[in-house]
């Protein structure tokens, strides 16, 4: 019998505690020997669980506990996961977490203790909820090398921008519903302004090409400024717009990584991937384009790796030793000038100075949408760096500008 503890009883924590508490003889006939939940950590009480004995509020019990062998970590947030990880580590429990955040600030390092304790750090369910994605790239995918990756990362902001998209909702109330859901994270400021996004991005870059990215090294954008008025252009003109998380490597050995919206092409796969679902595009030397698919969030898809990582723990109670990277650098994440095309929104009062300037700058030939409620004017540029499209927009004489990337 192989002990474990679960540090959390929330959305996912709780999945984790039903999947292996009620499980019928699948998983141990898989591990080869039963796994007990021996605790739960938790401040909440839980009392009319069939499993309520088994919580406790004292992380010492846990890390006292030589017999615990497997910790999953599934409370979210740095602090005091951190140092509740790092301790487990260090007293030689292997840990599994689905924590994005503490991953993609702290992963280097808990990986480094994880090896030289000679026990697993293993963090599947941190990208893509139930996707199967970081063993994929790093075990099935480890003969190529990886050029690009293009994802959907974050199920809240997917499901918002499909209910505005396919039901005409306000952003508001698409977010209660993805709240109520179990999509959202507590502080749902960090799926809204990408922040989520942004993590898993550092992790699949991180793993990708084998050195750390740090959260604050990406540009980063939200989805609270996308309106009803730029999906509607969006639809006009062959796109959707989605929140995308992107990291590629550069000619100079470094890498570029995003988090935006992003107008994306409807003869892109990545386009139709609605609701709660993600999707992450990883091109290889080798393989060419591969798309991991599935749901990105809730309580069973989350908990349904996160038992896969205890499984594999529980499997192999040494170290795996097979996911790793290094420290990263400062300079280590450019911005380069990228040739592209950028989508456009301008507001002005002065509608037709407002026309004037935008053909005067990028020809008559281009295709401009007006909206019918406010005096906004959408277009596409041309293909051209990064840098020129900046400094010709900065010409419009508009009140107000907005500006989105594309993917075709
Ligand atoms: N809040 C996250 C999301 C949960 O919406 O994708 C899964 O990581």
């Amino acid at each position: 019998m192989i002990n474990i503890a679960i540090m959390g009883h929330g959305t996912v924590g709780s999945g984790v505690a039903e999947l292996l508490i009620n499980e019928n003889g699948r998983i141990e006939d898989a591990v080869k020997s039963q796994i007990n939940v021996k605790y739960i950590l938790d401040l909440r009480k839980f009392d009319n669980l069939s499993y309520s004995d088994k919580f406790t509020d004292d992380f010492k019990v846990i890390s006292d506990d030589d017999e615990i062998k497997i910790v999953v970590e599934v409370m979210g947030g740095i602090n005091p996961a951190y140092q509740f990880v790092k301790e487990c580590l260090l007293k030689g429990k292997s840990v599994v977490t689905s924590n994005k955040e503490l991953v993609a600030a702290k992963g280097a390092e808990l990986i480094d203790i994880a090896n030289k304790n000679n026990v697993n750090f293993l963090f599947e369910a941190s990208v893509g909820g139930g996707i199967p994605i970081l063993r994929p790239l790093i075990s099935c995918l480890a003969a190529n090398e990886i050029s690009e990756i293009n994802g959907i990362l974050n199920g809240t902001t997917n499901f918002i921008l499909n209910k505005m998209i396919k039901d005409n909702m306000d952003f508001e109330d698409a977010l209660k519903i993805a709240q109520d859901k179990g999509y959202a994270e507590k502080d749902p400021t960090a799926d809204i302004e990408g922040h989520d996004a942004c993590r898993k991005i550092c992790i699949l870059a991180a793993l990708a090409f084998k050195k750390h990215v740090y959260p604050n090294q990406v540009e980063t954008t939200g989805i609270t400024d996308i309106t009803l008025d730029d999906i509607e252009y969006a639809d006009n003109f062959g796109f959707v717009i989605k929140l995308i998380g992107s990291a590629k490597k550069l000619a100079s050995g470094n890498i570029s990584a995003s988090v935006r919206p992003t107008l994306v092409s409807k003869e892109n796969m990545l386009s139709n991937v609605d609701g709660v679902f993600n999707a992450i595009s990883v091109k290889g030397d080798a393989v060419g384009d591969v798309l991991f698919y599935g749901r990105g969030a809730g309580k069973m898809p989350t908990a349904s790796a996160v038992v896969g990582d205890v499984i594999d723990c529980a499997k192999h109670l040494n170290a795996r030793e097979y996911l790793y990277w290094n420290d990263g650098f400062d300079s280590y994440v450019e911005t380069p000038d990228e040739s592209t095309v950028l989508y456009v929104n301008a507001t002005s009062d002065n509608s037709s100075e407002l026309l004037e300037s935008i053909i005067s700058l990028f020809g008559e030939d281009i295709k401009m949408l007006r909206s019918s409620k406010d005096n906004s004017v959408a277009f596409l540029t041309n293909k051209d760096t990064k840098s020129k499209l900046l400094s010709k927009i900065k010409c419009i004489k508009a009140d107000k500008i907005k500006i989105l990337h594309t993917l075709f």
